[in-house]
Order: C-alpha cells, then sequence, then structure tokens
C-alpha cells in the first residue's frame, strides 16, 4: 500500500509543478527553421547580448555559421567575441565563480533551453521583465519571479513596470498589467518580433538537426509524388488488358 501511495506521488508530482507554472498566461511564438534571416538577426542578438553571462557549450561558431548561411567572414569579424577559432564552442568568458559573486547564481548554458523550457516560455520570458526596487538587480520578471537575471534588453524594450490587482476570491496577488515607463529603442512591436528572432535561434540551437531533417523531408516529397506518377501509369498499363 505505502508503495503505490509513493507511486501515486511521483506521478502526480510533474502535473502540479506544471499547474503552478501555468498560472501565468504564456504567448505563442512562431518557431520556424526555415526562416533564415529571423535566425541570423536571432543570432546576431545572442552573441551581442547573452554571450556574455550564459555559454551555449555545445554549439560551434562553424557550425552556426554554416546552417544559417552566415558567411564565415562575417562570422570572425562581427560575431566572435569569446573565440579565436570559428570552429571554436560558444562559450562565456564569464568564471563561474565571478558570476556567482555577482548574481548569487551561476547563469546556465543556453544550448537546450528551448527544449527544456520550451520557446514559449522563452517568449514570454524575455519580454516580461519589470522593475522592481526590493529585487537585488532592481529587475523582476513575472513568469520567472526572484530571477537573477539583471534586464539587459531594457535599452530596446524600455523600462516596464508591473500592475497587480487581488484575485476576488482567494485575495492573492495577481499580475494585471504592465506599464511603459521609459521608451526604449524599439517599439513594442519591434521587440515582439525581436524577441521572436531570438526565441527562434535559441530553438534552432536546441535542435539544429532539424534544419538537415527539412531538407531530407523534402527530397522524401519529391521522390514520392515521382513514385506516385509512375504508380498511376503502371496501374494504366495493367488495367488495359483487364478493361
Ligand atoms: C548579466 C548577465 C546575464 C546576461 C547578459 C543574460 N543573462 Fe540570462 N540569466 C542570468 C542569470 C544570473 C540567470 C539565472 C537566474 C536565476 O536562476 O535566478 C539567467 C537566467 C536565464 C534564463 C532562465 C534559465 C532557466 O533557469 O530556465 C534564460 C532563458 C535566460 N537567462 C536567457 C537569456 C538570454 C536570451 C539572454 C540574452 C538576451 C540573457 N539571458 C542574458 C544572467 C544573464
Amino acid at each position: 500500500m505505502r508503495n503505490w501511495l509513493i507511486i501515486l506521488g511521483f506521478t502526480l508530482m510533474p502535473g502540479l509543478s506544471m499547474a503552478q507554472e501555468n498560472s501565468v498566461k504564456l504567448d505563442s511564438v512562431k518557431i520556424d527553421h526555415d526562416d533564415k534571416p529571423s535566425l541570423q538577426r536571432g543570432a546576431k542578438l545572442f552573441v551581442n547580448y547573452c554571450l556574455s553571462c550564459h555559454s551555449a557549450a555545445y554549439m560551434r561558431y562553424n557550425r552556426m555559421a554554416k546552417d544559417l548561411d552566415i558567411p564565415k567572414r562575417l562570422v570572425e569579424q562581427y560575431m566572435m567575441f569569446t573565440a579565436d577559432k570559428i570552429g571554436g564552442l560558444m562559450k562565456s568568458n564569464m568564471p563561474p565563480e565571478e558570476a556567482k559573486r555577482a548574481f548569487g547564481t551561476v547563469p546556465p548554458d543556453l544550448t537546450l533551453i528551448a527544449r527544456s523550457r520550451t520557446p514559449e516560455w522563452i517568449y514570454t520570458y524575455l519580454r516580461s521583465f519589470y522593475r522592481d526596487k526590493t529585487s537585488p538587480s532592481g529587475w523582476n520578471n513575472i513568469v520567472f519571479p526572484q530571477v537573477a537575471m539583471p534586464f539587459i534588453l531594457y535599452r530596446l524594450q524600455g523600462v516596464q513596470s508591473a500592475v497587480f490587482d487581488k484575485d476576488k476570491t482567494t485575495g492573492a496577488k495577481r499580475f494585471d498589467k504592465y506599464e511603459l515607463v521609459q521608451k526604449g529603442a524599439m517599439t513594442p512591436q519591434e521587440y515582439a518580433v525581436a524577441m521572436r528572432d531570438l526565441t527562434n535561434y535559441l530553438a534552432y540551437m536546441a535542435e539544429p538537426a532539424k534544419i538537415v531533417r527539412h531538407h531530407i523531408g523534402r527530397y522524401a516529397m519529391v521522390f514520392l509524388g515521382l513514385l506516385l506518377v509512375l504508380v498511376v501509369l503502371l496501374k494504366h498499363e495493367y488495367w488495359r488488358d483487364v478493361k
């Protein structure tokens, strides 16, 4: 009996934690591995704004250049801030001890983050930072409360504050809406597109083989199409004598 209770507990646990996470509505985002311009813009944002703290230590610069059709020369000139060789891994230069001292925790590797968190979560997270004077970094996040990451994109998005109200039945504090208190370099629409590009890039990085699979898939469809024509012709040939 006790064993059964333990098993039941473990089965329900993921459900419970998901229920908690789902309390914030996540925005949907279009992920498209064939949209090369979007992936290129996302890669540019990633190396400029994220790589200073986070690594993507399972990704190499030359793989990215090949998959996203970025000329190697451009990658070497404008994107390789943390490696000397184009075959190098996308590692951050920040020593973990220093990060721990500055943020209280080491920024996690982002290569597979789109798989562990889902693209919808990341897209919402990157647009959910708000000013919070009580937090050590001065920032907080609606989908990741008490997050230790400072909001480094505020120059692009602008500074927003969050307005909360009370849930009528439970009396709990509930997020209502954002208010833009300081304009950024981008309009809200431009910022949303930029974060879609960045999320698209993170989703690509979590599964680069998807691009190869799409190519193979296209060839397979063409092959099946040709086969269909041949088979139909063959059928006519066989039935000609029977009719
Ligand atoms: C100044 C350092 C810094 C920069 C720059 C930075 N981050 Fe972070 N990030 C952090 C830290 C520290 C955490 C850990 C937060 C925590 O656990 O409370 C974090 C957490 C995250 C998480 C959540 C990971 C999880 O635990 O699931 C994501 C996603 C993320 N960062 C994405 C980004 C992206 C995308 C960029 C570039 C636009 C970026 N970060 C730039 C410091 C940084």
